[in-house]
């Protein structure tokens, strides 16, 4: 028996298939339920006992060997074939281009107003993701019965003293002023989250960039010049902007700023709802209460603060309908991209 255990042994180690069927053959004449190594197995059982150790061993050492040739031959074989066989060695062969990826447009539109803003002397200031009601709301001049404290708006992560997930990047203004003393000029970018149902012109996670300017002096005019000059270096350098009054609880008085359709240059067109006139951000002179909150004298200084969405900005800008695209990471939307700035 031993010898034709060596012998079998000696079969697999110089089997050289040509392709995948002789294999198959040779799996089924050795291993099969009728193989030669499957019979070996079975005249096992009857040797006597003194013999049983090192036959056992032997036999073992046949069919993991076995095993092993075949699975190795197999995968050869199929590599060579998915090559065609040939052109392993082909060194003349041209490279495969590399996809290169590409920055997401929220970040390309991000970038652009972080560099606008810092041409004008703006540095850019973080903070943290989950607040307090403190930063988000209080030290902001929200009344306590006011609707964004709400739980229909805000996620909260635990209540009394409530801790949330900051519904805007204006948090951060209170940030930079617990940190600095005037004058102060920082611009926000971070991500913000609100309880929206999920629509083309909603999200419940987007995000914002905020900007906060305080010294002696700062008018309003200041501002409008700011702003100007900004929907310009986005828009282009026949933008114009108007401000329309409106309300935030943290600037008094408090605007609304709306650019001139770049799709129709004014002339009025779906996409500014024949208004001629796109909403981008919000806008004021910073309220005294909130100076007062964080402990500068609104006699010595002022300021003015200002908040836009960058989806948003982004939308106007590229003619994008669907908010949601931008989440989506579908890379034949991302890489329209490519070149964009
Ligand atoms: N925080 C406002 C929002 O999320 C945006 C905003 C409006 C920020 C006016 C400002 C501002 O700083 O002055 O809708």
């Amino acid at each position: 028996m031993i010898d034709k255990i060596n012998e079998l042994l000696q079969r697999v180690e110089e089997f050289t298939p040509k392709n995948l069927a002789e294999i198959e053959d040779f799996r089924i004449r050795i291993l099969g339920k009728k193989g030669e190594l499957t019979a070996l197995m079975e005249a096992f059982k009857s040797v006597a006992p003194e013999q049983k150790r090192e036959l056992g061993q032997l036999l073992n050492k046949l069919k993991t060997t076995a095993l092993e040739r075949i699975n190795t031959l197999r995968e050869q074989l199929q590599d060579a074939s998915a090559d065609n066989g040939a052109t392993i060695n082909d060194m003349t062969r041209p490279g495969s281009a590399e996809q290169l990826g590409s920055r997401h447009p929220i970040s390309l539109v991000r970038n652009q107003i972080v560099e606008v803003f810092s041409r004008l002397g703006y540095t850019v200031a973080d903070g943290p993701e989950i607040e307090d009601d403190w930063h988000v709301f209080s030290a902001l001049n929200f009344p306590p019965e006011h609707p964004a404290r709400d739980m229909q708006d805000t996620f909260f992560v635990e209540k009394n003293p409530d801790i949330l997930l900051r519904t805007h990047t204006s948090s951060i203004q209170v940030r930079t002023m617990e940190r600095q003393k005037p004058p102060i000029r920082v611009i926000c970018p971070g991500r913000v989250f609100r309880n929206e149902a999920i629509s083309y012109r909603a999200h419940c996670i987007f995000h914002q960039i905020e900007g906060l300017y305080i010294d002696e002096g700062v008018s309003f005019a200041d501002m409008k010049q700011s702003l100007l000059y900004f929907a310009k270096e986005i828009f282009g350098e026949n933008a114009v902007i108007r401000m329309r009054p409106s309300y935030f609880p943290f600037t008094e008085p408090s605007a609304e700023v709306d650019v001139s359709c770049n799709l129709c240059g004014g002339k009025g067109c779906p996409v500014c709802k024949g208004t001629g006139w796109l909403e981008i951000m919000g806008c004021g002179m910073v309220d005294p209460n909130v100076l007062i909150a964080n402990n500068i004298d609104p006699q010595k200084y002022s300021g003015f603060a200002f908040g836009m969405g960058v989806e948003r900005i982004a939308m106007l800008k590229y003619g994008v309908k669907d908010l949601r695209l931008y989440f989506e990471n579908d890379v034949r939307f991302l890489h329209q991209f490519d070149t964009a700035l």
